[in-house]
């Protein structure tokens, strides 16, 4: 049994409903987990895990600044243990983006860190148009258009392959044996 830390960057709740679905698959595999936001910084409880996984979102072509800050100073105790992170964006709902090894966001975030994640996964987003600001649903709308994606102003979808994110929580729990 490993006690393991999930942490999630979110705007929207996406990866947070990814991270609360690997601690419901991890813990019938007999392992401890918890799931807390990285803006909580929990740097004075870290050293209580074996293992830490990291879930984050982009937004307009970023990860949040607070994943990279927390990244900086915690690197050598996240280099220390068992860890993974998964990235989620709606772009990784193209066959093309879907790996970590294709995936861009992905990519761009491995070359700015010196954190070596045993475990990388890329999954697909959620468009929930009716939530956004009307700057955010004009520009999200945009992007739909110009690469095939569903453009309905009331349309909420749910790109993630479940899946994947099953067959990530396998790894992440065969790791910490
Ligand atoms: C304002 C906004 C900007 C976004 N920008 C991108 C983007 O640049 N590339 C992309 O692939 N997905 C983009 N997305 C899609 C999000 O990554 C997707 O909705 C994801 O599920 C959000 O996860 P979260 O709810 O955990 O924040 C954007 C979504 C919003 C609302």
């Amino acid at each position: 049994m490993a006690r393991i830390l999930i942490l999630y960057s979110t705007t929207d709740g996406h990866t947070r409903k990814i991270c609360d679905r690997l601690q419901a698959l991890l813990e019938p595999q007999g392992h401890q987990v918890e799931v807390a936001s990285i803006t909580q910084d929990p740097a004075a409880t870290l050293e209580r895990f074996d293992a830490i996984v990291i879930g984050a979102s982009i937004r307009y072509g970023k990860h949040s600044p607070l994943l990279f800050d927390f990244i900086h100073r915690h690197a050598r105790l996240l280099n220390e243990r068992p860890s993974a992170f998964f990235s989620v964006s709606v772009s990784a709902r193209k066959a093309k983006n879907s790996r970590p090894e294709t995936n861009p966001y992905m990519r761009k975030f491995l070359r700015r860190i010196s954190w070596r994640p045993g475990q990388l996964a890329v999954f697909a987003g959620k468009i929930d148009y009716p939530r956004y600001t009307f700057f955010d649903r004009f520009m999200i709308r945009f992007i739909m258009l110009i690469t095939g994606g569903p453009t309905d102003p009331q349309a909420v979808v749910e790109f993630t392959d479940w899946g994947q994110v099953e067959a990530f929580a396998r790894l992440i729990g065969a790791q910490d044996q």
